[in-house]
């Protein structure tokens, strides 16, 4: 394929890059007096004063010799696998009755392991407790500790205590803990994989912020958020176990257990390390513009369908999440991972996110651009000013050249015999709009159902795009899209 250019593109499409706004002036100014202040710093800072009196030290300065510094992999340990990783589900018998069927969706009795931490001994009406669900611990009891009348939050310290108390149980032969809520989601073949490019003998501290600005601000942008998850190597948490109840003396004041947890790792040193997949949903409302354009990484964690809209139109929140489990329980490397492919002869675009939508635009639209979420969500928190996101979106616009036909999955079979994978995608509803007519008037308001073929026995490598061919026949309503790897220099398209 060859690659597009930009002429291609609808005029407007283009304007969010012309137009200045007076914010974005007033941000350039400043930006301005940032870089000479910087610079004047380092100027200031530069000179002698450091580097040279270290020479005229009386004594040398020895550093003991350095084990390997980076943190990715380099045992010789067997590979990590799901038996090694320890859950640590904060939980309350509140909200246990809601929470149940989110926890079951990923959790796979007998062979995930780890407790739902509750804040007390559950009664009879849970009893007996399902086989389908975690076992459950009960936290300790933290208004025994010294600290507590000046703890500004109880449940968030009995949250953060989880941890101490997950590494008393004293589970054998984990490489790593797990920190989440009772609402966070896993795909865990995706953790595994990814925990494995980790050191797991060295101290770490995986995770992921979120995706509104001001929640990071508010809180810490260095801070793992708990819903979304985060993960410690077990030497960490051996670490953490000894220090975690005088963090707590240092920082009763914190309202929430993730910034205590945060502090508290910053404080022997450890920052957080940043996995794509693993999601907050610091959104509201219908977030399948952002799911419809995940970046490329394998999905780890999300979090907070309780307070977004079902992610599938015309399912309840519960059936909704059940139904992407249907594809995440065949090829869970692809799940919501974008590919993008073009059918020059209609001047169409398609972006599919695997196991979750697929969307068509009567457009050749370029990658750097189908790559942003579209702006079908709103932020977390009411009347908060932008810059909303730590991503870059594009606007919802009722522009033919720009709007995207939305399908959505259906189905997925499996065939064991050329171990192929059928997903198809239907139409959520006509666009309502004129074709495009600057890219020649192909209209896409016949096409019902998009299939799309992948192979079941080479997983997608993680954070490598992978391209696609379609083939469309305009006598037949159905398109079909074969997912492929990248030829040499075509990712430029
Ligand atoms: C580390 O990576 C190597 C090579 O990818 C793999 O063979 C090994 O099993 C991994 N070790 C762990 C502990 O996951
Ligand atoms: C995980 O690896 C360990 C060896 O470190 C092995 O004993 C165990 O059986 C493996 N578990 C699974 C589920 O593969
Ligand atoms: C888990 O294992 C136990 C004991 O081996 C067994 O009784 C139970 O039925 C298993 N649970 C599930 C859901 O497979
Ligand atoms: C595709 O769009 C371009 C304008 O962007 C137009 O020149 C070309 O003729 C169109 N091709 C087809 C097959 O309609
Ligand atoms: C597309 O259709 C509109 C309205 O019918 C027409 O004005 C326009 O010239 C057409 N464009 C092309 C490229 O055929
Ligand atoms: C394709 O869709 C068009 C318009 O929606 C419809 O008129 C036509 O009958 C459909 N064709 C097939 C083969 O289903």
């Amino acid at each position: 394929m060859t690659p597009s250019n930009a002429t291609n593109l609808h005029p407007s499409i283009l304007q969010e890059f012309r137009v200045l706004p007076l914010g974005i002036l007033c941000k350039s100014i400043a930006i301005s007096g940032l870089v000479l202040l910087l610079f004047y710093a380092f100027l200031s800072n530069n000179p002698e004063n450091q580097s040279s009196d270290s020479f005229n030290l009386p004594f040398q300065l020895k550093w003991p010799t350095a084990s390997s510094s980076s943190n990715v992999n380099n045992t010789m340990d067997s590979p990590t696998n799901i038996s090694h990783i320890g859950f640590i589900v904060i939980g309350s018998l509140n909200s246990w009755k809601n929470r149940k069927s989110y926890i079951e969706s990923w959790w796979r009795p007998n062979v995930t392991r780890g407790y739902v931490f509750l804040d007390k001994e559950p009664t009879e009406e849970f009893l007996p407790w399902p086989s389908t669900s975690p076992p459950f611990q009960v936290n300790e009891d933290i208004t025994k500790l010294r600290v507590y009348p000046k703890i500004a939050n109880p449940l968030q310290v009995r949250m953060f205590h989880s941890l101490l108390d997950m590494y008393r149980v004293g589970d054998k032969g984990l490489r790593w803990l797990i920190m989440c809520d009772d609402d966070s989601i896993f795909f865990v073949d995706n953790l595994v994989e990814v925990l494995r490019k980790y050191d797991h003998n060295k101290y770490q501290y995986i995770g992921g912020i979120s995706e509104c600005v001001k929640s990071n601000a508010d809180f810490s942008f260095d801070m793992g958020f708990g819903g979304a998850g985060y993960a410690v190597s077990y030497p960490f948490a051996q670490a953490i176990s000894t220090k975690l109840e005088d963090c707590i003396e240092r920082y009763p004041h914190l309202w929430v257990s993730d910034h205590m947890a945060q502090s508290c790792f910053a404080d022997l040193g450890i920052a957080l390390t940043i996995e794509k997949g693993i999601h907050q949903i610091d959104l509201r409302g219908d977030i399948s513009g952002f799911l419809s354009y995940l970046p490329q990484s394998p999905l780890l964690t999300l979090h907070h369908l309780d307070i977004v809209d079902p992610i599938f139109p015309s399912m309840d929140r519960y059936e909704a999440l059940r139904h992407l489990m249907k594809a995440a329980k065949v090829d869970q490397s692809r799940v919501a991972q974008q590919t993008i492919c073009y059918q020059r002869e209609s001047n169409w675009s398609f972006s599919v996110s695997w196991g979750y939508s697929t969307h068509i635009y009567e457009n050749i639209i370029p990658r750097s651009i189908l790559r942003k979420p579209i702006e079908t969500f709103r932020p977390f928190s009411k009347n908060t000013r932008p810059p909303l996101y730590m991503f870059n979106t594009r606007w919802q616009i009722n522009n033919p050249c720009e709007a995207p036909h939305v399908f959505f999955f259906e189905s997925i079979e499996h065939n064991p015999e050329n171990d192929q994978v059928l997903t198809t995608y239907v139409r959520a509803a006509q666009r309502n709009l004129p074709p495009c007519s600057a890219s020649g008037n192909h209209s896409a308001d016949s096409i019902s159902k998009i299939r799309v073929l992948s192979q079941a026995t080479t997983r997608k490598t993680a954070g490598v795009i992978e391209c696609c061919d379609v083939d469309y026949k305009a006598e037949t309503n159905i398109t079909d899209i074969k997912i492929r790897s990248c030829l040499k220099d075509e990712v430029i398209a």
